[in-house]
């Protein structure tokens, strides 16, 4: 497989083509960003602790049922993807009320919820990624009805899958996002990433009474290094694979 031009580049990846039309080429980079782009940095060993940590999950979700658009690791920042074209939606699953849920709705981080909750974020810079309900993503003509039935399918089981991997790991799966798409044959997986910058991931391990962040928040509040978090967070998936 050869990497070719850049396609793309995000806030937290760049995308090639290669020499197969239905396979991008995609490299993590050490960029950190909180607040739609405000605040940035780049931190040393973050993009492959990402290619790692969303590589061996996507594996342990496929052990679990749950296909998505990931092919191989190529290397510690890089992985083949299936090309998809992408849904213009952040997906959002919350089992713990914590983040901008909590802020709503003046509801204490850390409440259980007694229901995982599905949300939908229209995916836009420029507008900073506005809530949107069913009937506004139907509407737009962003997805068809049946589209959005298999999403949200999706999204529970991705959830009930990612809640047994973090479970086994002795962490609390408190919220994710995740991005959809359609490959070339119309069939609709999961695709992006899904590392600890897109979940938050609080330490079952830990019984101080504190929350002990494991994932970006320690970055967007200025808690401290995110790099040890993402170590403990890998090492534990890595643990857990080999035990599968
Ligand atoms: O900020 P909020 O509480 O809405 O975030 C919910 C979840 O979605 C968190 O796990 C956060 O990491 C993730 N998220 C994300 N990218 C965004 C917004 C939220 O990965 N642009």
């Amino acid at each position: 497989m050869e990497k070719l031009e850049k396609l793309y580049e995000g806030k937290a990846k760049k995308m090639y083509a290669t020499d197969d039309p239905q396979v991008l080429w995609v490299e993590y980079m050490n960029q950190a960003t909180a607040g739609n782009g405000a605040k940035k940095a780049q931190i040393a060993g973050k993009g492959s602790l990402n290619n790692r940590i969303t590589s061996v999950i996507f594996d342990l979700l496929a052990a679990r049922g749950v296909k998505s658009h990931f092919l191989k690791r190529v290397s510690d920042t890089e992985q083949l993807v299936r090309r998809m074209d992408m849904f213009p939606l952040e997906i959002i699953m919350r089992n713990t009320a914590a983040g901008s849920f909590a802020k709503r709705y003046g509801v204490a981080e850390g409440t259980a919820l007694s229901k995982p909750i599905l949300e939908f974020c229209l995916k836009s810079d420029d507008l900073g990624d506005p809530f949107i309900n069913d009937d506004g993503i139907v509407a737009l003509g962003l997805a068809t009805e049946e589209q959005l039935a298999e999403i949200s399918r999706q999204a529970r089981a991705v959830n009930q899958a990612l809640l047994d991997i973090f479970s086994a790991i002795e962490v609390q799966l408190v919220d994710f996002k995740i991005e959809e798409g359609t490959a070339s044959d119309g069939t609709i997986l999961l695709a992006d990433e899904i590392t600890p910058d897109t979940c938050r991931l609080w330490d079952l391990k830990d019984h101080s009474g504190r929350i002990e962040h494991l994932d970006k928040d320690l970055f967007r509040r200025d808690l401290g290094n995110i790099i040890p978090a993402y170590e403990e967070i890998l090492s534990r998936l890595n643990g857990l694979a080999a035990s599968e």
